[in-house]
């Protein structure tokens, strides 16, 4: 990198990654010599990376002439989260085919609406089932199971009430444990392989089934998420094989159940903010509904704002680049600060205080530095199709959560931010009263 180095240190790398989970960016810009630099090298497995953000970094990384995602991401996170050949890692016209046939097809509004409502009444059971049982819920086992049985029904895979929510545990547990490099890393591997091969089984019993030459000539809007993934054909007119069917069915499905994490801060966000619960009730009871509020909407938006989830994502430059002031050479790593753009100073007002008032009213999907689930645009560019499921699903569990009186465990109000996903301590586990 060219800049001129403020003050002689040397740059933060994959091992401090490691040892810092969610503070590394903030320390490579320390170490780099700036706290509020735009851009600060670092280094990722060995090679010179620079780390960006704010409003003018995702401009820059969002340009698809500028970057491509091919041999971007580590292996090491790639193979166990989002699977071999995923949609994640693919350019221009065979990333645009597959992203608009199937992922944005599978997370149509109506589509969407259809599962928001199978979880609310999951919650409504389950918030009951536990006023007349225990009265203890842990936010976050109890999201998986609800998001989890809902979900998969909705994808139209097969199965018994408790084979699914099996399986959603463990798709949960992939997510858990990817970014740890120890035993729960181990598990996400093991996990992987298991959700590999049952999925597979998935595609091709829906290739083999009678109907399957009429299924394929069905309009999409009629096919389940299964369906749909098995009948998805490439750019050159060649069915996907099952195997990478399978992984891109669970491209779906996984990160709609990883929705349970901003579920578990959306629950610390309401014991820290009580006033909270009272407001989004006295909007349920006012719309007659526990869908849709505004207010619980634009709280899902402020915990997916502030509450660690994805903390930066890579690309790979096509060509020579400058950017602040570093030069960029070609096939050079460079990284979005998801976390630091989304709390940047320079950018937000009182960026640390949480506010879902900032969002009400406000088209949040036009707000350029506003990333949590990526930048740019969905259908062209590389940004998450599932905003609309996360932000719904989450609403819809903050205006549940918020029917209730209940009080917290005291150690949930912790999330150790040194590992990679994190989540608050013990679910957190609400004691709920009656
Ligand atoms: C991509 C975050 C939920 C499916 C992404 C990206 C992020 C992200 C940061 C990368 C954007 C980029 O590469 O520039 C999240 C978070 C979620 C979530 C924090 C909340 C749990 C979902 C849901 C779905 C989904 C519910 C279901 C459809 C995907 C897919 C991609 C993606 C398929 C790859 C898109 C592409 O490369 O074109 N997500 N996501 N995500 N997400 Fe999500």
């Amino acid at each position: 990198s060219s800049a001129t180095r403020p003050s002689g240190h040397t740059s933060a790398g994959t091992l401090d990654l490691l040892r810092a989970g969610y503070r590394f960016m903030d320390e490579a810009r320390a170490r780099w010599g700036d706290p509020a630099a735009r851009a600060a090298p670092v280094r990722i497995l060995g090679r010179r990376a620079l780390l960006i953000r704010g409003t003018d970094a995702v401009r820059f990384f969002y340009d698809t002439t500028r970057f491509r995602r091919r041999g971007a991401m580590p292996w090491f996170i790639k193979a166990p989260l989002f699977g071999a050949g995923a949609v994640h890692g693919l350019d221009d016209e065979t990333h645009r085919h597959r992203k608009q046939g199937f992922f944005l097809t599978a997370t149509t509004p109506d589509r969407v609406d259809a599962l928001v409502d199978v979880v609310d009444r999951g919650w409504s059971r389950a918030l009951h089932d536990a006023l007349d049982s225990t009265r203890r819920i842990n936010v976050y086992r109890t999201a998986i199971d609800v998001y989890g049985l809902a979900l998969l029904r909705w994808a139209g895979v097969t199965g018994t009430d408790d084979e699914l929510v099996a399986r959603a545990r463990r798709l949960a547990g992939i997510v858990d444990g990817f970014g740890v490099p120890a035993l729960p890393w181990l598990r996400a591997m093991a996990y992987r392989r298991d959700c590999d091969a049952w999925f597979t089984e998935q595609i091709d019993r829906v290739r083999s089934a009678p109907d399957w030459p009429e299924c394929e000539r069905h309009n999409p809007a009629d096919l389940s998420i299964v369906e749909l993934a098995a009948a998805h054909r490439d750019e050159h007119g060649q069915l996907l094989d099952a195997g990478t069917a399978a992984v891109e069915l669970q491209n779906v499905v996984r990160p709609t159940i990883a929705v349970c994490r901003f579920a578990a801060f959306a629950a610390l966000a309401l014991a820290e903010h009580p006033e909270l619960v009272g407001r989004v009730r006295a909007e349920t009871a006012e719309r007659g509904t526990t869908v849709g509020g505004p207010l619980a909407r634009a709280v899902a938006h402020e915990v997916r704002r502030v509450y660690p989830f994805v903390p930066m994502l890579p690309a790979k430059a096509r060509c020579p680049l400058h950017f602040g002031g570093h030069r960029i050479r070609r096939g050079q790593r460079v990284l979005i600060d998801i976390l630091g753009t989304n709390n940047d100073p320079a950018e937000w007002d009182r960026p640390d205080v949480f506010d879902p008032d900032r969002f009400v009213g406000v088209a949040a999907g036009e707000i350029e530095n506003f990333v949590p689930q990526g930048g740019g645009t969905r259908d062209r560019g590389h940004r998450c199709p599932g905003e609309g499921i996360t932000v719904n699903l989450l609403a819809v569990t903050v205006a549940q959560l918020a029917q209730h009186d209940w009080t917290m465990n005291s150690r949930g109000h912790r999330f150790p931010t040194g590992r990679m996903p994190t989540r608050p301590v013990g679910g957190p586990t609400l004691r709920l009263v009656r």
